[in-house]
């Protein structure tokens, strides 16, 4: 099959509709990462986003929707909060875990009574949701476990010869996926770290709630039980930085080509991917430096960054979950 990379226009979107209703695959930008698009409805198009990214079965999708397309047949009710985290936040980085009225594949919500609904704000998203009015299934659009897409190229890189069409939105300036919030509750609860932050949504409905799982415990979101996001050579995250310098020297030694992922490079002269400096620029440039170091190290040394809170916890929770080193969620 060849893979079409193509601007969003009036053409390519035609042929991305034709393609979605005749159950093919079409990966499209928003504003966290590009998604690999389904239709909702179509069991074996989903089926097929399985298939093509290799993921686990057990791992359920989101669903897409314009910000015209009437979301109530497809969820059992909404909880008062969620409808003003919705007018807060929407269009934009939060999808919502709602209880589903089983109105899309089965094979979406792999099994939970639950459907979450996201509606990107991305300009490319919007246009291509609006051309297609079907909710659209998008898991990023990367190999399992491989780094999340933020560039057309990315996802080529990943799906070159397995999809008919990538729509080219640019870069993704968001850069790390949604905030995954649970609505099913009294109190909404974070099943996923993102830029819509624990902060953000207890200023506008009182309380937020972070999920942990437990040991041992069959996780709520599926998705946080797997090692994800990895670069294609070693990567480690590293707490301190005279711990990587030698970690850099030893791997020179070995006649590698390390690459220190970090803030501020604690030494001239040494290969640096640099991250930035706030939370949002971190989360910005997080996978495209993964993604540029893959193609260049043999060894990528992450240092973990100082800041704590908003934003951040969603850039530590990636940056974790890409490095060895760091707590292994499954
Ligand atoms: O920014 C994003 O969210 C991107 C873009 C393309 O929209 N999509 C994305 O999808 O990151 P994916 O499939 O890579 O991650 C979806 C996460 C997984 O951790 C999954 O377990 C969780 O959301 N999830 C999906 N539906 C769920 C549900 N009904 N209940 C709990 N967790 C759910
Ligand atoms: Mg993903």
């Amino acid at each position: 099959m060849k893979t079409e990379v193509l601007p969003v226009n009036e053409q390519s979107l035609a042929l991305a509709k034709q393609l979605i209703l005749a159950g093919e695959l079409v990966a499209f930008h928003t504003e966290t990462v590009y998604g690999l698009g389904a239709d909702a409805r179509n069991d074996e198009a989903v089926k097929k986003v399985f298939e093509v990214k290799g993921r686990p079965q057990d791992n359920p999708l989101i669903s897409h929707v314009h910000t015209e397309y009437d979301i109530t047949p497809l969820i059992d009710g909404e909880p008062p909060y969620a409808q003003a985290l919705r007018n807060a936040f929407l269009p934009g980085p939060l999808t919502m875990v709602y209880p589903s009225t089983g109105r899309v594949s089965k094979y979406v919500s792999c099994g939970l009574n639950t459907l979450s609904i996201r509606v990107p704000a991305s300009q490319s998203a919007q246009a291509f949701l609006r051309a297609v009015n079907v909710p659209i299934v998008a898991p990023s659009a990367n190999l399992s476990k491989h780094v999340s897409p933020v560039t057309a190229e990315h996802v080529l890189d990943d799906f070159n010869g397995k999809i008919p069409l990538i729509l080219d939105g640019g870069a993704c300036t968001g850069g790390i996926e949604s905030t995954v919030l649970d609505c099913t509750g009294n109190v909404p609860q974070i099943l996923r770290a993102g830029l819509v932050t624990r902060e953000m949504i207890a200023s506008v409905v009182g309380a937020c709630d972070v999920y942990h799982m437990a040991k041992g415990e069959k996780p709520k979101s599926p998705g946080m039980a797997y090692k994800h996001y990895s670069p294609r050579c070693e990567t480690v995250l590293l707490k301190d930085a005279d711990e990587a310098i030698e970690r850099y020297f030893e791997e020179e030694k070995k006649g590698g080509v390390p690459y220190l992922l970090c803030t501020r490079s604690p030494k001239e002269g040494l290969r640096v991917l640099p991250l930035g400096e706030s939370g949002e620029e971190m989360a910005s440039n997080l996978y495209a430096r993964l993604r540029e170091g893959e193609r260049n190290a043999t060894l990528i040394i992450a240092i973990e960054p100082n800041e704590r809170g908003g934003v951040m916890d969603g850039v530590l929770n990636r940056l974790t979950r890409a490095c060895k080193g760091g707590e292994d969620e499954t």
